[in-house]
């Protein structure tokens, strides 16, 4: 099924110069990049975007991180788009991420994990229209 789910190349990695490798690879996968955009996150948007966390401990970092820089936004289309991106991205912990993965070929930190992916078709909704509605 051709589904839409919401990618971000994080800040770590735009500063590091990857977002072209990063797109490409998702291009290269078979995917439509039907949008896309850089930003920098106001606060309120990233508090939102990462409301599910909003109690955890690393709440705070969390949103300095990823409103410290640059993002690249992007809606990418395909057949089962959401599930795929999330394989392709590999585990949450880039310690743990499979080499082959984008986590796994790019980062070493937890906090700095190079890319987000929406983790299943509601959230993809509530992101996509968050950030590009
Ligand atoms: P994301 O939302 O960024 O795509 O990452 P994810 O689904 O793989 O992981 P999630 O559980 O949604 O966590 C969101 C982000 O919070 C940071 N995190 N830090 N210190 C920690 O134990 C910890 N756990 C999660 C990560 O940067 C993760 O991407
Ligand atoms: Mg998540």
């Amino acid at each position: 099924m051709s589904e839409r789910t919401f990618i971000m190349v994080k800040p770590d990695a735009v500063s590091r110069g990857l977002s072209g490798e990063i797109i490409a690879r998702i291009a290269r996968r078979g995917f439509t990049i039907s949008d896309l955009k850089m930003v920098t996150i106001a606060r309120e948007v990233a508090e939102e975007h990462y409301g599910e966390h909003r109690e955890r401990p690393f709440f705070g970092e969390l949103v300095d991180f990823i409103t410290g820089g640059p993002v690249v936004m992007l809606v990418v289309e395909g057949e089962n788009a959401i599930s795929v991106m999330r394989t392709m991205m590999g585990a949450t912990n880039p310690a743990d991420a499979a080499p082959g993965t984008i986590r796994g070929d790019y980062a070493l930190s937890v906090a700095e994990n190079v890319i987000h992916g929406s983790d299943g078709p509601e959230s993809a909704e509530r992101e996509l229209a968050l950030h590009f509605g």
